[in-house]
């Protein structure tokens, strides 16, 4: 039961960087026990009940984070050629063991999960899982007439893989579209549009397992996921395997 400065806990936890921390704290946002306290120097028990409006901010074993990701960077752990998405985590949080639960393309943005729970990346990327992802995409030319069709018949792609049914939303003008995919091959999305007759020119992820992307977050900003969120997304994936 390591005794720690409570700005020091609260980012740990992956609830925000450390100054945020400082910053919450002091505008009274935080209890320990169920009573506020404002000095972000206050030391407290690692496994007190420490809460940031309302949610558990004490340690936990596991994180679950959600980003928006920026175009530019890679959603995996390493790589030499060009930074990943944990080069927009604080050094706190970078030491946690986390990786990407699904993959965003180096020019794509949007929702990315990120957790140091195996169990709980394998229900979203695992090919079986058949979580919902939704996509907003804008391509270059409109999206032909049956475009919709395509998709709901499950695509076959360049190489002869065919993909599940899926939905393709255009927008009236059928520049731009929602698709909700409950697969995830490597480039579906772009690859899926191909095959329909159009090229993807932006690409963003709005929601995984029904949970959507926190509006308040800038492209590389993230916060934890919260316990219902969580939930959610386990569930979605018990429910699929009933
Ligand atoms: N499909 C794609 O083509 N790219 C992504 O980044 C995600 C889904």
């Amino acid at each position: 039961m390591p005794v720690m400065r409570l700005d020091k806990l609260i980012a740990g936890a992956g609830l925000c960087t450390r100054s945020e921390a400082k910053k919450v704290i002091r505008a009274g946002r935080v209890t320990v026990e169920g009573k506020a306290v404002t000095d972000p120097a206050a030391h407290c028990d690692s496994d007190s009940d420490v809460r940031l409006d309302g949610e558990r901010a004490s340690w936990q074993e596991y994180l679950y984070l959600m980003m928006n990701k920026p175009a530019g960077y890679l959603s995996v752990t390493e790589d030499p050629r060009a930074p990943t998405v944990l080069a927009l985590l604080p050094p706190e949080l970078r030491r946690r063991n986390l990786s990407p639960a699904g993959r965003l393309d180096k020019d794509s943005e949007g929702l990315l999960l990120l957790t140091s729970d195996g169990d709980f990346c394998h229900r979203v990327i695992s090919p079986k899982s058949g979580i919902e992802k939704e996509y907003y995409i804008e391509v270059d030319r409109p999206f032909p007439e049956g475009a919709e069709t395509l998709f709901s018949a499950g695509a076959v792609l360049e190489d002869g893989e065919a993909c599940l049914p899926a939905r393709l939303v255009p927008a009236p003008d059928r520049m731009s579209a929602r698709v909700f995919l409950r697969e995830g091959k490597y480039h579906q999305v772009k690859r899926m549009s191909i095959a329909a007759g159009t090229k993807v020119k932006y690409l963003k992820r709005l929601s995984v397992g029904g949970v959507e992307l926190d509006p308040g977050l800038a492209p590389g900003q993230f916060r934890a996921l919260t316990e219902e969120e969580r939930r959610r997304i386990c569930e979605e994936s018990d429910n699929l395997h009933k």
